[in-house]
């Protein structure tokens, strides 16, 4: 009880030195924030002031206070690395700041944000300690929520990502199973084909046949670049036309036949693919069968480009040109150059190439990008 007392003589000289009418002591006194003052001389540090604000803050009234170390705030979830770094700074007779848990008489926790101060007299002993508290629970909650929620969200993203990931697999591996029928679907048709083409004794009959079967492997090309691609919704032109060039070159044998690429990357819509390479087709197999005949070599040039709001392609070959015994009647190739440059509101134009044939194929790039 010896100390306790001390403690308290200690606080009413204190008083006594800071009467009424001192309005330091008054504003300390009356102030919202809680206030402290410790006597460092006095053993384990007691308190020897508290405000109004004190007890109020901690429900313990000031008899309870007098004379006690500040730690009877502490409780079980209390940092012991704050109180630490609290100590060690009053036993370097240092300025503090720190957050903690404390407990009001009632038990129940408060987060404190307390600052701690020497006073110090002319010889530069501390005289006493200064402490400032400052109940900061409700900006807590409000961290710790937002930690939460944020922690929610965190893992809700995860969990959606994951879903999106499934789907998505999920759609790839069916755009294979797809991909890959349509593939087989493409090559049993040709089958068929060759083998109707067997069987059938008559010349031109079988010509027409092996066409067909043709125009079905340049659908075959067009699907495997349709879905060689990472995007499927658009289709390389470029890269079609280099395939379905080397394809028909290598299948004709022909090595002394060149070709010229000058062609500019055009993406086109994947459902205008089928359409374009059938066209494309037809004028480049033509090129192949009727302008490089009797073993005459050449070259064929390919280009495309964008101009404006067009897509031109031009299939120039330096071959015999328009020739005397062209057919007469409709042929069916020409039938279907047309059906397939209306459905793609392309226009043709055939010129002569001096020697050979070019041909030029316009259309509107928004009929092919969407
Ligand atoms: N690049 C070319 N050089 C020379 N003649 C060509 C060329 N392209 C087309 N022709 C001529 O135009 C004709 C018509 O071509 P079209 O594609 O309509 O018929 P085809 O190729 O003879 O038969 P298919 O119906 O199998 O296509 C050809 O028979 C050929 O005489
Ligand atoms: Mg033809």
């Amino acid at each position: 009880m010896n100390a306790r007392d001390d403690a308290r003589k200690m606080g009413a000289w204190l008083d006594s030195v800071h009467a009424k009418g001192d309005p330091f002591a008054a504003a300390i006194r009356s102030t919202r924030m809680s206030m402290l003052i410790t006597d460092p001389r006095q053993p384990d540090n007691p308190i020897v002031f508290a405000n109004d604000a004190f007890v109020h803050l901690t429900g313990f009234p000031r008899e309870e206070v007098i004379g006690r170390n500040c730690r009877f705030l502490q409780g079980p979830e209390t940092s012991r690395a704050s109180v630490r770094k609290m100590r060690e700074a009053i036993a370097a007779r240092e300025d503090v700041f720190v957050e903690l848990l404390n407990y009001r008489k009632d038990g129940e926790p408060f987060w404190n944000s307390v600052f701690i101060s020497p006073v110090k007299d002319e010889s530069g002993e501390a005289v006493f300690f200064f402490a400032s508290q400052f109940n900061i629970s409700r900006h807590k909650d409000r961290e710790h929520r937002l930690t939460t929620d944020k922690n929610y969200f965190e893992e809700e993203v995860l969990a959606r990502t994951a879903e999106l990931e499934q789907a998505l697999k999920a759609k790839t591996m069916l755009l294979h199973e797809v991909d890959h029928r349509t593939k087989n679907n493409l090559q049993l048709i040709n089958s068929l084909l060759m083998l109707q083409a067997r069987r059938v004794t008559d010349e031109a009959s079988r010509n027409v046949l092996r066409a067909t079967q043709e125009r079905i492997e340049a659908l075959g090309a067009v699907q495997r670049l349709l879905y060689q691609e990472h995007n499927v919704d658009t289709f390389d032109l470029s890269a079609f036309i280099r395939d379905l060039a080397g394809n028909l070159i290598a299948a004709g044998g022909r090595t002394d036949i060149e070709t010229e690429f000058q062609l500019e990357s055009i993406e086109i819509s994947a459902s205008r693919a089928a359409p374009i390479g059938l066209l494309i087709n037809e004028v480049l197999t033509n090129a192949m069968k009727h302008a490089f005949v009797n073993e005459r070599p050449g070259r064929i040039v390919l280009a495309a480009r964008r101009d404006g709001d067009e897509l031109r392609i031009k299939i120039a070959d330096d071959g015999v040109g328009v020739r005397k015994d062209a057919p007469d009647h409709r042929t069916f190739g020409t039938t279907l150059i047309e059906t397939l440059a209306r459905q793609l509101r392309a226009t043709l134009k055939r010129s002569d190439g001096n020697p050979g044939m070019v041909i030029e194929i316009a259309m509107p790039l928004d009929s092919v990008s969407k």
